[in-house]
Order: structure tokens, then sequence, then C-alpha cells
């Protein structure tokens, strides 16, 4: 049975996580509708990611005996300044994101909660793995600079891909 601190954390978490998938849905659309459809499927698939993010709490909230919030969301901005800017911003969520389940992990320790630190190691571990490939984009894109941006957008899921055969084979 969770406590009532663990469940309200939880809650908070899933608002989180459902709003990141808001987030980069919001992004996407922006790519999509200004030339960049590489970007914007990576944005798609990554909010895919952050609603199964959210799922995996509401699930894990439920089964332990306490009661899943389903939250309204903040509406995310409709208009971002560039390619690079809006993988700053995802780079920047990604780091607030981490240091919100980190938040959560110290929680358990303190009390006691063993079963939720448990199921938190998979989101420490997804942290890392997520902020490493938005760096490695953002890196990309700092390269390619404006005048290649046809050739990054092409490239883009490709990197997503490279990134989980790497990841899949350490
Ligand atoms: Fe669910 Fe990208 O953190």
């Amino acid at each position: 049975m969770l406590t009532k601190k663990i469940e309200d954390i939880c809650n908070r978490q899933i608002e989180r996580e459902g709003y990141s998938s808001n987030l980069y849905l919001a992004m996407a659309s922006w790519a999509e509708t200004n030339g960049f459809g590489g970007v914007a499927s990576w944005l798609y698939v990554q909010a895919d990611e952050e609603r199964m993010h959210m799922l995996k709490f509401i699930r894990y909230v439920n089964e332990r005996g306490g009661v899943a919030i389903v939250p309204a969301l903040k509406k995310p901005a409709s208009e971002f300044k560039g390619v690079e800017e809006l993988f700053r911003e995802v780079l920047k969520h990604e780091e607030f994101i981490t240091a919100s389940i980190n938040e959560i992990v110290a929680l358990t320790l303190e009390e006691k909660d063993f079963n939720t630190y448990n199921f938190l190691q998979w989101f420490v571990s997804e942290q890392v793995e997520e902020e490493a490939s938005v760096r490695a984009i953002l890196d990309k894109v700092k390269l390619v600079g404006k005048n290649n941006m046809y050739q990054f957008d092409r490239d883009i899921m490709s990197l997503r891909t490279s990134q989980a055969d790497t990841q899949a084979t350490t």
C-alpha cells in the first residue's frame, strides 16, 4: 500500500509525464507545419513514449492500492524559434523530469518504500538515455548549422535507430 506522500508525488509525476507528451506533440505539430517532417516524426514517437511513461505510473499507483489521478494538461507553446531552440527546450525539460524522478527516489528512501524505489529504477535509466539522445541531437544540429537543416531533417530518425542499436548492444 502506498503512503499518501508517495501516492501524491506519483500523481504529480503522472501530470508531468502527460505534459511531456503534450509538449512534444505541440513541438511535432510545429515541426510538421514548418517543413521539418523528420523532426516531427522523431517528436511524435517521443510524445508516444511519454504517454507510455504516464501510463506506467497510472498502472503502478492503482496496483499498489492508490488512486491515480488523470490530470488536466497545461497548454504547451505552439510557436518555436527554430529547430536548435526547440531541442534546447527538450533538453531543459528532460533535465527537469530527471530532477523530478530523483526527488521521488529520495522520498521512497525516506519513507522506506522499497517497492516504489524498485519501480523507479527503470525511469532512472530511461532518463540517462533520454538526456543522452537529446544531447546527441543538439550536437548534430550545432554541427550542421542552418544551411544543412534539410539533410539533418532527413537523418534524425536514423539517429534514433542507431542510438537504440548502440544501447541494445551495450
Ligand atoms: Fe518521461 Fe522524457 O521523460
